[in-house]
């Protein structure tokens, strides 16, 4: 009996350790950032593994604002490419999430989205180096200011 209970007790413990480790290298290929009606980001950096695949970002919106008054989207970019795909996505308007159509310095984007929205978006980790520069941004107009960070592959 108490060779049993060990053995479970074991198997529970290594249940415990292996489970977790694994659900993390899921994990740190899905990425979440929230904005909020004070036109910030929750987070000034984020990264990913190297050996991720698929690398998903959600954006939230935390905020009560309309995204015609405060939208927020996720655009990733390469760091020196951040302040001509802003202008860029100026002229674009709403109607295409301030971003400019077929625009190659956008690597990833999300839609724009207002407060209590969320939306994600999923891209190739191929799309990018480990060790390259990288930024990430809202395109709202007067938002990037404020509203960038920096991406890096570990
Ligand atoms: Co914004």
């Amino acid at each position: 009996m108490s060779y049993l209970r060990t053995k479970l007790a074991a198997a529970a413990l290594l249940a415990a350790c292996t489970w977790p480790a694994a659900a993390h290298a899921a994990d740190a290929c899905k990425l979440d950032i929230t904005g909020n009606d004070q036109m910030q980001y929750d987070k000034q950096a984020l990264s990913v593994a190297s050996s991720c695949k698929q690398i998903t970002v959600t954006l939230h919106h935390a905020g009560k604002l309309p995204r015609e008054a405060m939208g927020h989207n996720w655009v990733l970019v390469n760091a020196p490419d951040l302040a001509a795909v802003v202008n860029a996505g100026m002229g674009a308007g709403l109607a295409h999430d301030f971003v400019a159509p077929a625009d190659v310095r956008v690597l990833a984007h999300t839609r724009i989205i207002g407060g209590g929205d969320s939306t994600s978006v999923t891209f190739p980790a191929s799309l990018l180096k480990p060790g390259g520069s990288y930024s990430y941004l809202c395109t709202f107009p007067g938002h990037s200011a404020l509203m960038h960070g920096t991406f890096k592959v570990n």
